[in-house]
């Protein structure tokens, strides 16, 4: 019997944060270091410990980060006013406020608030319009990160079929339409499904790649998958786990035990599409340093800049 081959995000994480290493010592001998304003409010714990790893990342690149935490009960305008600051602030590039925010606060206000130039979540309005008509955009994290999981391990996405299960702001839905899109990482036929589609498997027996995120620990079973697929899985839950010190452990949305015998490649949670997420946000920081520099981006799988004459058409 063939095991899948594991992708491993670790690994294509460190390969992208050594080449951001690289660019950001580059753009600091021209006087630019790329900062990262971060808000965080209330104590999430599991917000805590996202927010200090990004802050880490950007350290250990060698970028700028700017922390800010607030308490739970900080008001609508505190947290409009701390955005506004880093706005302001020359010295940040990219801003990321950490979601969820607390029940009182009003999360699109305050996603709206954040300049689409510093947008490096990719969640302003502006920059989601952008990237579904194909314009330069700041691409949101995860889905790039699982795009560049995908390039990196040579698969193809032209004329691939595609299923994305879940349909979320911050992964489902961007997801699909970056595969739509006519350029190098995307071209592909992309199928949704979600909490409503009705006989599930009969829609991820069709994907040659079936990328899950649905935030339903093990909802992927091996009978739901083709022999030969690609699976990805963006799921992180947490289960608990009385052996382990902190009482729990990660699962993802796919049965990897199982699906292992069927897929040809399967990311692992964790170690899969988790570390890119990070990694994405750093790259967009630094591209938003480089943009408010007045630079061009160059570098190899930059996001589709400018589409091909040829492509501009989208059909
Ligand atoms: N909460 C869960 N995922 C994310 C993310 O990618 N960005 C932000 N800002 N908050 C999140």
């Amino acid at each position: 019997m063939k095991i899948a081959e594991i992708l491993d995000g670790k690994k294509i994480a460190a390969d992208i944060r050594a080449e951001l290493a690289a660019e950001v010592a580059r753009m600091k001998q021209r006087g630019i270091t790329p900062g990262l304003g971060v808000v965080l409010v209330g104590d999430d714990p599991a917000s805590h410990s996202y927010v200090t790893a990004k802050e880490q990342a950007c350290r250990e690149i060698g970028m700028y980060s700017d922390d800010n935490r607030l308490p739970a009960s900080a008001s609508q305008q505190e947290v409009l006013a701390l955005v506004e600051r880093l706005n302001n602030d020359p010295c940040v590039h990219g801003i990321l406020v950490q979601l969820p925010l607390p029940r009182h606060l009003n999360e699109s206000e305050v996603l709206l608030a954040v300049r689409p130039e510093k947008d490096v979540d990719g969640f302003h309005p502006v920059n989601v319009g952008r990237m579904v008509i194909g314009e330069p955009a700041y691409w949101p994290c995860t889905p790039h990160g699982v795009l560049q999981i995908l390039a990196r391990s040579g698969v193809k996405t032209d004329g691939a079929h595609v299923v994305v299960v879940g349909r979320s702001n911050i992964v489902g839905k961007p997801l699909a339409n970056l595969l739509l899109q006519k350029n190098a990482l995307g071209n592909a036929t992309v199928t949704v499904c979600h909490t409503g589609t009705r006989d599930l498997g009969s829609f991820t027996r069709q994907a040659d790649i079936l990328i899950v995120a649905a935030g339903r620990p093990r909802m992927i079973t091996a009978d739901m998958v083709r022999e030969g697929a690609v699976v990805i899985d963006v799921g992180v839950n947490r289960m608990s786990d009385a052996s382990r010190k902190s009482g729990f452990r990660l699962v993802g949305d796919v049965d990897f035990d199982t699906v292992r015998l069927k897929a040809s490649k399967i990311t692992p949670v964790p170690g899969g599409v988790g570390p890119m997420t990070i990694t994405m946000l750093l790259y967009n920081t630094v591209e938003a340093a480089r943009r408010l520099a007045g630079a061009k981006d160059e570098r190899p799988n930059a996001p589709a800049s400018k589409p091909a004459e040829a492509e501009k058409t989208n059909t």
